[in-house]
């Protein structure tokens, strides 16, 4: 009798905002993404003898019965286990998410990183940062076609990352600026925006090319603005940027009047973040007093959820509280 390859494994990656350059970052433009320390994704992965299941983020059954939204979990740890020398291996799976799919938050890529890395802890696999980038990418395509790289770098940053044409640099700056999330309570599908910004862009490239380029130079100023620390110019870059995307077609009415309700409560600038269509928007606020006063108006608006990011002196990595 052999007895069973590896052990419980077990692996963890967080929740992500991107602040600036969702859509043109696919297009070669910069962005800056910043992780969501507090909100996790984590899995536990066992290697078993029998068919493979799966269990979390609201199912549960045998791995080969999952419905298709779990088809990036699925390729993570078959690229995973095949990457740790186990290439067919049957696992059972469970993932625990500590905030909703779909949203923006960057749900797909954390859960495809935690699988992973759980995997490759089952085996006793080592592996480098970017080996598990590329893992990751292998199970964000299934997830949503060309994936820039930027969900799959944030959910596991420990800090805040710019990208650009796939490099990532730590930002060193740290904006004045409480950060609040509030989620729309709609699914939005990151494949199909992007799909469609694609076919925009295909149609008449010289505007929609326009549009990318003027959200990529947003960031550029934007990460101008953090090391000069005038975060109400940052704010009103929010608020051009959710513009720009919404004239691309990646807002909606929901995200719209979440936008509004967040100025009107005195935001210094607010935007979808994510793929759009659905999701989560953002707010800058000066102080605290006026991040919960935009938190408020966010609930009156019919926001499903909210979150406050709270700044750190001397980093933008903060608290997230509920
Ligand atoms: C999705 O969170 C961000 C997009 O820019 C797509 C991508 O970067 O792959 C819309």
């Amino acid at each position: 009798m052999t007895s069973l390859a590896g052990h419980p494994g077990y692996g963890q990656t967080v929740a992500k905002i991107i602040l600036f350059g969702e859509h043109s970052v696919v297009y070669g433009h910069p962005a800056v993404a910043m992780p969501l320390q507090s909100l996790k994704m984590t899995a536990e992965v066992e290697p078993s003898d029998g068919p493979g299941t799966l269990a979390g983020l609201g199912w549960s059954g045998p791995l080969d019965k999952a419905p298709a939204r779990f088809s990036s979990i699925i390729r993570a740890a078959e690229v995973a286990s095949a990457f740790a020398g186990h290439a067919g291996a049957h696992l059972h799976i469970t993932t625990d998410a500590g905030f909703p799919a779909e949203r923006g938050l960057g749900s797909s890529a954390a859960a495809a990183g935690a699988v992973i890395r759980a995997v490759l802890d089952a085996f006793d696999a080592p592996a480098t940062p970017d080996e598990i980038f590329t893992l990751t990418q292998q199970a964000e395509r299934v997830a949503h076609g060309r994936p820039s790289g930027l969900d799959a770098v944030a959910t596991s940053a420990d800090g805040p990352v710019h990208f650009r044409g796939g490099v990532v640099t730590e930002l060193d700056v740290s904006p004045d600026a409480w950060i609040v999330i509030a989620d729309s309570g709609i699914q939005g599908s990151t494949r199909e925006t992007v799909g469609h910004v694609r076919a925009r862009y295909e149609a008449d490239p010289d505007s929609v090319g326009a549009v990318l380029a003027r959200l990529g130079d947003i960031t550029d100023e934007v990460i101008a603005l953090l090391h000069e620390r005038d975060t109400p110019a940052i704010g009103r870059r929010a608020t051009e940027a959710h513009r720009l995307l919404a004239s691309l077609g990646v807002s909606n009415d929901r995200l719209d009047i979440l936008v509004n309700a967040a100025l009107s409560a005195g935001a210094l600038g607010a935007k979808l973040t994510g793929g759009g269509r659905g999701g989560c928007v953002i707010a800058f606020a000066d102080s605290e007093e006026s991040a919960h006063r935009i938190e408020h108006a966010f609930v009156t608006a019919g926001a499903a959820g909210t979150w406050v990011h709270a700044p750190e002196p001397g980093s933008l990595a903060g608290e997230v509280a509920r």
